[in-house]
């Protein structure tokens, strides 16, 4: 028997989807919105030289779109590894045009180890343009994700900012 769960994605999920799935719809969260204050010491980054990915910050009245994928749920084995660097799962709603659900998404919390949190634009811009991981480039990163959105036409005024001093 399948045991399936709803996942959603805001990140790398939204473009990197190293497992399989049974549907994606884009959807969206409530109260959060997504910001580069994560720190990568593993896939766009070192433990020196950390790079910026994304979590979720807290933000009331916000939502947060991205895509919510049906997943057999031994697929959360294998997020919990590649997102071992500070993430965790948090139980979500899960807002789709047919209606709502249950799920999961990965978020890094002010207080895991990792979390770097806001700094001046160009200090963000110059530590991304720096940094480089297992999984490539921190700038290859922000640019996937950010074409990635515009494909699926969310806007995201944060993410769109920093990608522009990028190109
Ligand atoms: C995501 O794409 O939703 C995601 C972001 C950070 C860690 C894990 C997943």
């Amino acid at each position: 028997m399948t045991d399936l769960a709803w996942v959603f994605g805001y990140g790398s999920l939204i473009w990197k989807q190293d497992f399989p799935y049974v549907r994606a719809e884009t959807a969206y969260i409530e109260g959060y919105s997504r910001r580069l204050w994560q720190g990568s010491h593993d896939h766009r980054g070192t433990p020196t030289d950390p790079g910026r990915v994304l979590t979720l910050i807290e933000a009331p009245g916000e939502r947060c779109f991205g895509r919510a994928l049906l997943v057999e749920r031994e697929v959360f084995e294998h997020l919990d590894h590649r997102e071992k660097n500070g993430y965790e799962r948090h139980e979500v709603a899960i807002h789709q045009a047919a209606g709502s659900v249950a799920g999961i998404t990965y978020l890094g919390s002010p207080a895991n180890p990792a979390f770097l949190g806001d700094a001046p634009l160009d200090a963000i811009v110059a530590q991304i343009k720096g940094s480089v991981g297992e999984s490539g480039s921190n700038v290859d990163y922000v640019l996937e994700l950010h074409r990635a959105l515009a494909e699926l036409e969310i806007e995201d005024p944060h993410l769109a900012t920093i990608a522009a001093r990028l190109v």
